[in-house]
C-alpha cells in the first residue's frame, strides 16, 4: 500500500464523517414524522398501546342464571399527539353468563359502522327487528342488522358486519368477576 491510498482512504474517512452526522441528525425528525409520539432520539421507543385505567368488577351474585347480563362501560387511556397528550374512550361493553357457566364479555361497538348494540334476550323480539330468528339471545345492531351470537363467540349470524366484536379479557376471582383489558387491535 503506497502513501497515497492511505491519504486517499483517511480524506474519505473524514468525509464519511459529515455524512453520517447528517443522516443521523435527519433520522430523529424522521421518525417522528412516521410516529409523532416518538420522543427525540428514542428509536426504540415501543408501540402506543392503549392503557386500561382500572378494572371493571362485578360480584358474580349478579349472575346467577345463563344469560343474566351487565351493562358498564370500560375506560382506556391511548396517547395522542395533541397538546393533550392523550385521548380517553369510555368502551360500552356487555357481561353476560353463558349456559356453560363460562362468560362473554364483549365491546358493544358494532365492528360494521361503530353503532352501539344491543343485548336482545328474546329471538321473538330479533326476529321482528332485526330480521332473523335466532335459537336464544343474540347481540343486534339497530343501525344495519347485524346479529351476533353470544354462544358461538359472537358469530355474525346476520347482516353486514365483518367479523365478531371485540372481546374483553377478564378473570373470576374471588367470587368477582374482573374485566381487566381490551383485545388489541382497535375499539371497533
Ligand atoms: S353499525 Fe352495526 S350493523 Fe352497521
Amino acid at each position: 500500500m503506497d502513501m497515497e491510498t492511505t491519504r486517499r482512504d483517511l480524506l474519505k474517512g473524514f468525509l464519511a464523517v459529515p455524512v453520517l452526522g447528517t443522516l443521523l441528525a435527519a433520522l430523529s425528525p424522521f421518525m417522528r414524522f412516521l410516529k409523532p409520539t416518538i420522543k427525540p432520539l428514542n428509536y426504540m421507543q415501543g408501540p402506543d398501546l392503549p392503557k386500561s385505567v382500572k378494572p371493571v368488577i362485578f360480584d358474580l351474585s349478579l349472575f346467577t342464571k345463563p344469560f343474566d347480563a351487565q351493562a358498564f362501560n370500560f375506560i382506556q387511556v391511548n396517547k395522542e399527539y395533541t397538546a393533550i397528550g392523550t385521548q380517553i374512550r369510555d368502551i360500552p361493553g356487555f357481561a353476560i353468563k353463558l349456559p356453560s357457566g363460562d362468560f362473554a364479555v364483549y365491546s358493544r361497538i358494532c365492528p360494521h359502522l361503530g353503532c352501539v348494540f344491543n343485548f336482545v334476550p328474546n329471538p321473538d323480539d330479533v326476529a321482528k327487528g332485526y330480521n332473523y330468528r335466532p335459537d336464544g339471545p343474540v347481540f343486534a345492531c339497530p343501525c344495519h342488522l347485524s346479529v351476533f351470537d353470544i354462544q358461538k363467540e359472537g358469530k355474525v349470524v346476520s347482516g353486514p358486519a365483518p367479523r365478531p366484536p371485540r372481546k374483553f379479557v377478564y378473570k373470576v376471582e374471588n367470587n368477582q368477576l374482573v374485566i381487566t383489558d381490551l383485545e388489541t387491535g382497535g375499539v371497533a
